[in-house]
């Protein structure tokens, strides 16, 4: 029986992806490194410091800074990201996504929040969202990256539900993979290539409807 439903933030609830990719690239260009939206896939989800070990994989530069530099590296990222989201308002919401939050709490689904931003409790502030989840799971208490399921389990637990009865909602392959090792149902929202280990997967949010949910997670 479905009993909760667990988002990830940035790509599904809003579109902070597109915000986490500029900041990225404009770091990455300053260090001589180029990269594309195939690769940045790959960052979708990951935690920052990370996400930086992976840029600097790409360009070939992982033994040239010290702990400390890449510390100040991944700073710089989050100073234009803070910036980036700092305009942000209710109208920054994907479509459908209020209306989907609204439904499930008329519905007595549980709604939980598993981002590995540090940025998300901002976020959702400015998208004046905050009451509608029943827990918001503290990122910076989360020691593995998704694909590790440990950020959606730590969701579930919060919730006091069992994974079997989670949906989780990701824009991510590392994200929809950790919902999968979680042994929750995985919806991906997005490109149809990139999450095709999704148990079903919508191309915008405007799909995503209470009903559609329903249906997906009952057909299994
Ligand atoms: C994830 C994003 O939600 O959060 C990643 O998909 C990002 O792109 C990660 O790197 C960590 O975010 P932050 O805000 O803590 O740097
Ligand atoms: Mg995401």
């Amino acid at each position: 029986q479905l009993k909760a439903v667990i988002f990830d933030l940035d790509g599904v609830i809003t579109d902070t992806a597109e915000y986490h990719f500029i900041a990225w690239k404009q770091l990455a260009e300053e260090l001589g490194i180029t990269f594309d939206r195939t690769f940045n896939e790959q960052l979708k989800g990951v935690s920052r410091m990370e996400s930086l070990e992976r840029i600097l994989a790409l360009g070939g530069q992982t033994e040239r800074y010290t702990a400390a530099e890449k510390e100040a590296l991944a700073h710089k990222k989050n100073e234009h990201y803070k910036q980036l989201i700092a305009r942000m308002t209710p109208n920054d919401l994907l479509p459908g996504i209020l209306d989907l939050l609204r439904e499930l709490k008329r519905e007595n689904v549980k709604i939980g929040l598993a981002s590995a931003s540090k940025n998300a409790f901002t976020v959702i502030e400015r998208l004046q969202i905050g009451e509608y989840f029943d827990t918001i799971v503290d990122a910076a208490k989360i020691k593995h990256s998704k694909p590790h399921p440990e950020i959606f389990l730590t969701a579930a637990k919060q919730l006091q539900v069992d994974p079997s009865a989670c949906v989780g909602v990701e824009d991510a392959q590392a994200g929809v993979a950790a919902i999968q090792a979680a042994n929750m149902f995985a919806i991906g929202v997005g490109d149809k290539e990139a999450l095709k280990e999704a148990d079903y997967i919508v191309e915008t949010t405007a799909e995503l409807t209470y009903d559609a949910i329903v249906r997906a997670f009952y057909r299994e």
